[in-house]
């Protein structure tokens, strides 16, 4: 597993406007019917334009996450409402990306040819350009590598919303994380460290040093261990698995904790977790604690927040695997898994 990737030096595309550069015709990975990971294949498709409000970017490196596979598979199928009904709307993985503003759309302001960038985006980033919206958007620090960068958009923003924005964590808090090696779970035990947390991470046998060295005071494997029986002792649960009952939950619980959840069971294909978190929400009404859930939406503040955390050290993405475009598929099919460890990053060429 890679630590800290070295920064490397960043192409100077500031003068020009970086058009002249660009290519017309791109190799991608592209879908173009929903079925299981084989339905990637790689395509060459025309460079995208920039419409309103959005910059070209050319991708240094992109990530994968849980959202890429349930675009690729349409499920659960309430997901195709904004998924495409038949065929999907999103023909390129990838929301995570880090690379080089090379045109500059209408509209925009406050980015030029050149600047370093990373965030979110709604797809398209296992590409070499994509047409990304800028409010997902923010300058890279120089000091963080583009595949640093990539690894952290949706997992890190859905773990600093969850810790910070939903459960208003507190230094000395005691937190547990449930689903601590995923993207979203070594995100989590980081920035709970940051905000000067104890931190207890639930994962399998073989994360359990890995969760370790990302800070985690206290980890609990589930295949030998249980972390409900033990009683109240958290003052938060973040939940990336729900897979114990609401009693179970709020055993470990004290009277004014915060419970955040971000997934539950997926195995409804038409609903997949809302109807197990609509009991959950139900249950809690009935509690003292608090139920949050939540998707994740970028803003700038929390991105520059995150730039500020991974320039610190603070925030170290766990690489798994780097790929190129040519590995998204076989990345995908870990990822429809649920146990893919940390972040695997993808590099266009
Ligand atoms: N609400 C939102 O906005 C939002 C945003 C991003 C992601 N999500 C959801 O949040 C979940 C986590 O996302 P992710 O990106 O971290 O997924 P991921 O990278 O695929 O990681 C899943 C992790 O879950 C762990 N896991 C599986 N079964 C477990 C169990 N019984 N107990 C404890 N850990 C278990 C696995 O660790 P082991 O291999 O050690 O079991 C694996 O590392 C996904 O379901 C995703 O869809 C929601």
């Amino acid at each position: 597993m890679s630590q800290q990737t070295k920064a490397t030096p960043e192409p100077d595309r500031s003068s020009g406007d970086g058009n002249a550069k660009t290519p017309s015709l791109m190799t991608a990975v592209v879908q173009r019917r929903f079925g299981t990971a084989d339905v990637l294949q790689l395509e060459e498709i025309p460079v995208p334009e920039p419409d309103e409000g959005q910059v070209l970017v050319e991708v240094e490196a992109a990530s994968l996450n849980a959202l890429d596979w349930h675009f690729v598979s349409g499920t659960p199928y309430f997901i195709r409402m904004v998924a495409g009904l038949r065929t999907p709307k999103r023909k390129t993985p990838g929301a995570d990306v880090a690379g080089t503003v090379v045109q500059v759309g209408p509209g925009v302001s406050g980015f030029n040819a050149g600047d370093a960038v990373f965030g979110e985006i709604k797809g398209g980033s296992c590409a070499p350009f994509v047409a990304a919206d800028v409010k997902g958007l923010v300058l890279k620090p120089s000091s963080v590598s583009f595949e640093d960068a990539a690894a952290v958009p949706v997992a890190g923003l859905t773990a600093l919303q969850a810790l910070r924005t939903h459960a208003d964590l507190q230094s000395g808090e005691r937190v547990l994380i449930n689903g601590a090696a995923g993207g979203v779970g070594t995100m989590a035990v980081q920035i709970a460290k940051a905000m000067g947390a104890h931190v207890t991470g639930v994962c399998s046998t073989r994360n359990v040093e890995m969760v370790r060295s990302i800070g985690a005071d206290r980890v609990i494997d589930y295949t030998t261990d249980d972390f409900v029986s033990r009683g109240p002792r958290f003052d938060v649960m973040l939940d990336n698995v729900g897979n114990r009952t609401t009693d179970e939950c709020l055993s470990v619980l004290t009277p004014d904790a915060r419970y955040v959840q971000t997934s539950g069971p997926k195995d409804n294909r038409w609903y997949g977790p809302m109807l197990s978190i609509g009991l959950r929400a139900l249950r809690f009404r009935r509690a003292s604690q608090s139920f949050h859930q939540f998707t994740a939406e970028p803003n700038h503040d929390d991105m520059i927040h995150l730039g500020r955390l991974l320039e610190s050290g603070l925030l170290v993405p766990q690489i798994q695997q780097t790929i190129d475009l040519s590995g998204v598929p076989d990345a995908v099919k870990e990822i429809s898994g649920g146990h893919t460890r940390a972040k695997i990053v993808v590099k266009p060429s």
